[in-house]
């Protein structure tokens, strides 16, 4: 700065002297040589300096602030020095807006280490409490982050978005101690390094919109004071890994529009916790876990094959897979239309849930054949009345492994049912101690046993796949096809009866009031046919009560 010709102080047509000062620094730390502002004594006048652009502030008079510098190959500026840096005398410029309007290309210098001093006048400090210099956003930076970065040993803030910088975060980023802030979206970098989970003082952690391929690193996790991290719209593949949903203090995780696949098995709590702020969109081989009926983005067959991922229009996929209590959820259930028949909550779940939560829900195996054949077969059963007993006494109690219970109604397991309605898993708890009844809870419960057990007393069981049952050793159940009264009480003849999927139909519509309306339609329904079929106890259902294709016709066929 010495070399500078004292005289360009006298012409403070620029701003203050200060700002006027901060802009031969920041030059002079730049530039090899400064004599052509020798041309140009006025930064801002009719014949501005090359790279600099001012604008007339409020003042009276009016005076010129310093709004942009730029350096690069476009303009008549001399060439940088090899020792280039970008001087603290930015905070000079207030006029800078954020720094945003700092341009200078990468042919110019390798800009780092940016050498930031921390003295700055009081004057300046007040001046500037806004600019933070390593904003250095929408620069046209190109190259690689270079490793003297680590340098900076007091950088809290580092924004590099909107750039053009290439290669791999230098792993000396992660010894940036106080570094808490890294933003390095709208670039075009490569692979997340290994060692990501050193950089740990980050709490902001977006490398969105860059060309990063190859895997999430298992090491994020280690960023434990992390909130919010955003890698959406790069092209990574490989699955989600489990221990992203670990990290305790992440809040926002947008993984969108990448090629991730396999099962998303991010814990219940951290899912729930995040909500809406967990995108997953646009990744086309993700799964939600459930090995009973797998739900896959890009699942087609029994959804009429909606592009599911990666459209505007299509809910976001956090929001379709939210068991998450983002649905609507009527607060009054006396809003709901009046319910006749427990299939009708089918088309009201159909409303209210995101299509692939409905879909899952829904569908059956492959062609769904035996889905359809499960509420057929009922159908093709047929009573046989009997009149004349005395039925104004009906018992429906029974006994299922021990336990009383109001009714031979209990409801079959049936996982993750937080993605019908927020409620989930208590919901269905509530309703079937209500009904004083029985609840299976799913080995794929989104809610564990313990916290089902925390909404008061009730029997419930949980399910497990039985290997070998030793027949005629344990009572067998049936379920598959419920839909009326009259299928309990065909199903009784039979042998024994659990109800699927009107729970979680009625459970998305109406949350806890709609269980119990199915659970007490279903008994109504159940009493009618017993009346009906002369039967005052569930002893009295026999075989004889019913006719079923494969019994030989009674009565002979007239001919
Ligand atoms: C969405 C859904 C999830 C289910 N999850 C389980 C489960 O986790 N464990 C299990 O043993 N059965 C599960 N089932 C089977 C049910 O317990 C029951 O057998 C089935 O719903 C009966 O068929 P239906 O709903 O058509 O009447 C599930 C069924 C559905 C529809």
């Amino acid at each position: 700065m010495a070399s500078l010709p004292i005289f360009f102080l006298g012409f403070l047509v620029l701003g203050e002297r200060e700002e006027h000062l901060g802009l031969y620094e920041v030059l002079g730390a730049l530039l090899e040589d400064l004599s052509w502002a020798q041309e140009h004594p006025q930064p801002c006048d009719e014949n501005p300096w090359p790279g600099v652009q001012c604008e007339i502030g409020d003042e009276n008079p009016p005076i010129f602030h310093v709004t942009k510098i730029h350096i690069g190959p476009d303009t008549r500026t001399p060439p940088c020095k090899s020792s280039a840096s970008l001087s603290s005398s930015l905070l000079k410029l207030p006029y800078l807006k954020n720094c945003r309007s700092l341009s200078i290309t990468i042919w110019c210098i390798p800009l780092f280490p940016i050498q930031l001093s921390q003295e700055k006048s009081p004057q300046t400090r007040q001046k500037n409490k806004n600019l933070r210099v390593p904003n250095l956003s929408q620069n046209n930076l190109q190259g690689k982050i270079p490793r003297e970065i680590g340098g900076l040993v007091r950088l809290e803030q580092l924004d590099l978005s909107y750039n053009n910088i290439s290669g791999e975060i230098p792993q000396e980023i992660g010894g940036l101690g106080s570094l808490t802030i890294l933003d390095l979206s709208w670039n075009a970098q490569g692979p997340i390094p290994p060692d990501v989970g050193q950089f740990k003082r980050l709490v902001l952690f977006d490398q969105s919109q860059n060309l990063i391929n190859g895997p999430i690193p298992d090491s994020l996790s280690g960023l434990e004071i992390l909130d919010a991290l955003s890698l959406d719209n790069n092209k990574l593949n490989g699955i989600v890994p489990i221990s992203l949903g670990t990290l305790p203090s992440l809040d926002r995780l947008n993984l969108s529009n990448n090629q991730l696949s396999g099962a998303l098995s991010l814990p219940e709590d951290f899912i729930e916790r995040l909500r809406k702020r967990l995108d997953v969109r646009g990744n086309n081989g993700l799964c939600a876990i459930n090995p009973f009926t797998p739900l896959c983005l890009n699942a087609s067959k029994a959804t009429n094959d909606t592009a599911l991922a990666g459209e505007e229009e299509e809910p976001n996929v956090s929001e379709r897979m939210k068991p998450f209590g983002q649905y609507p959820v009527e607060n009054n259930s006396s809003e709901m239309v009046e319910i006749t028949n427990v299939s009708e909550y089918e088309a009201i779940a159909k409303e209210k849930l995101p299509k692939m939560i409905y879909d899952y829900y829904a569908s059956g195996a492959e062609d769904q054949w035996t889905l359809k054949e499960n509420e057929s077969a009922f159908s093709r059963i047929l009573f046989r009345p009997r009149i004349l007993i005395d039925v104004s006494k009906i018992d429906l109690r029974t006994t299922v492994l021990g336990f009383n219970i109001s009714m031979p109604i209990m409801i079959a397991p049936t996982a993750m049912q937080k993605m019908a309605h927020p409620e989930g898993e208590y919901a269905t708890a509530r309703a079937a101690s209500a009904a004083d009844t029985i609840m299976t809870l799913s080995s794929w419960a989104s809610s564990s046993v313990e916290e089902v057990a925390s909404t008061g007393p009730g029997v419930r069981f949980l399910q497990l796949y039985v290997v070998r049952a030793a027949q005629g050793q344990i009572p067998v159940f049936l379920d598959g096809g419920v839909r009326r009264g009259t299928d309990v009480f065909k199903a009784l003849a039979l042998g024994a009866s659990g109800i699927g999927r009107p729970v979680v139909f009625s459970l998305a519509a109406d949350g806890e009031a709609g269980v119990r309306k199915v659970l007490q339609m279903l008994r109504d329904e159940f009493e009618l046919t017993m009346a009906l079929s002369g039967c005052r106890s569930l002893k009295e259902i026999t075989r004889n009560h019913i006719i079923t294709e494969w019994d030989r016709p009674r009565i002979a066929p007239r001919l």
